[in-house]
């Protein structure tokens, strides 16, 4: 932590008896590294409030037409004066102003006429005193900075594993690195949609792309085979929503546990059809039943070796015709409420030109 450079501590004092502001003045200069800030009358201090800083307030209470309580209490409610350190000068010894000052915010007292060796030894301690709060306070800012910034490059490094480990799964999978983007930009969309938490929203987008990271554990002839699978190779296929979430379930992450989520649940149909436990409904993630239409959209709007890529119009209708079967209504509904969103990613981060990215939304 850089030391901060030394500064002057500011004494303001408020006394309408020009002899006595002079001395209270004399006394402060006497003490090293104190400056007097000094007003004779309170309602030119009240008007240049906003304007002056100072550490240390000495208070006359018998004031032209307020007291020392009034000047306490305006100094309380002034942003850049709350925490200042004031002390109240008074001739009278009555014990309700001095409870009075403190519940109105004074630490200390000084009795007229004021003892100077007392005064500057009041002083010297609330210097002291005031150093100590400033230094504290100064901490407590670092601190706060160091925690953001562990916590910000945590963040980073998180989004950095998701991204490589997305880059490992695309070396075996036959997929684009495109599809995972548009999964993710997809999935993003929809969840702003339906009003989720922009930290969430951004989560599920960043989350998204890992959906299909299981298919490492998959042989290569299933993943890449052209054409229809067998019963055998579409059972061993489906294993790849239980490979993903073995690989990333457990993490302290919260990223990777969301995205652990996404992996096992992105092909749970809301009707309970689908795999890899057959939930339904509100049962399935959230975040996985938004990922199922994006994955879907995007598998139907690009090509694949066994199928021409889709209109965008036609993949808009599936999605709509799965609606309370295969997807979840309210997700769909966000889907379409998106569809110049979603339409204008599918033509962004295209594979290839193809008839879908000429098409508009439906
Ligand atoms: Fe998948
Ligand atoms: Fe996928």
């Amino acid at each position: 932590m850089m030391e901060a450079a030394r500064r002057d501590t500011r004494i303001l004092l408020v006394e309408d008896n020009p002899t006595t502001l002079k001395t209270f003045a004399r006394l402060v200069e006497k003490i090293e590294g104190c400056v007097p800030v000094c007003y004779d009358d309170p309602a030119d201090l009240v008007a240049s409030l906003p304007d002056i800083d100072f550490d240390i307030a000495v208070l006359d209470y018998r004031l032209p037409f307020c007291t020392g309580l009034d000047l306490i209490r305006k100094l309380r409610v002034s942003p850049r004066h709350q925490d200042i350190l004031i002390v109240l000068v008074t001739a009278d010894d009555e014990p309700a102003i001095r409870v009075e000052a403190l519940e109105a915010g004074a630490i200390d007292f000084l009795r007229k006429p004021v003892d100077h060796v007392e005064f500057i030894a009041r002083m010297r301690n609330l210097v002291r005193l005031r150093e100590a709060q400033i230094a504290m306070s100064g901490r407590e800012d670092w601190l706060r900075s160091e925690v953001e910034k562990a916590t910000a490059e945590l963040r980073e490094r998180e989004e950095e594993v998701i991204h490589r480990l997305t880059l490992a799964a695309g070396y075996k999978d036959s997929e684009t690195a495109l599809h995972t983007e548009r999964v993710g930009r997809y999935s993003g969309v929809i969840a702003r949609r339906l009003g989720l938490p922009a930290a969430i929203c951004r989560d599920i987008e960043l989350a998204a792309p890992m959906h299909d990271i299981g298919k490492v554990g998959i042989r290569e002839e299933v993943l890449r085979k052209r054409g229809k699978l067998d019963e055998a190779e579409i059972r061993e296929m489906r294993r790849h929503t239980s490979i993903g979430a073995e690989m990333l379930n457990g993490s302290k992450s919260a990223l990777l546990r969301l995205a652990a989520d996404i992996a096992a649940s992105h092909h749970e149909d809301y009707d309970g059809g689908g795999y890899s436990c057959g939930l339904s409904g509100e049962a399935i993630p959230l975040a996985g039943r938004i990922v199922a239409i994006a994955d879907t959209f995007d598998a139907l709007t690009t090509e694949r070796p066994y199928k021409p890529a889709w209109r965008i119009s036609e993949a808009f209708a599936y999605i709509r015709s799965r609606s309370g079967l295969q997807f979840d209504p309210a997700c769909v509904e966000a889907f379409f409420q998106a569809s110049p969103e979603i339409a204008a990613i599918c033509r962004k981060f295209r594979d290839v030109p193809s008839p879908a990215a000429e098409t508009t939304a439906a």
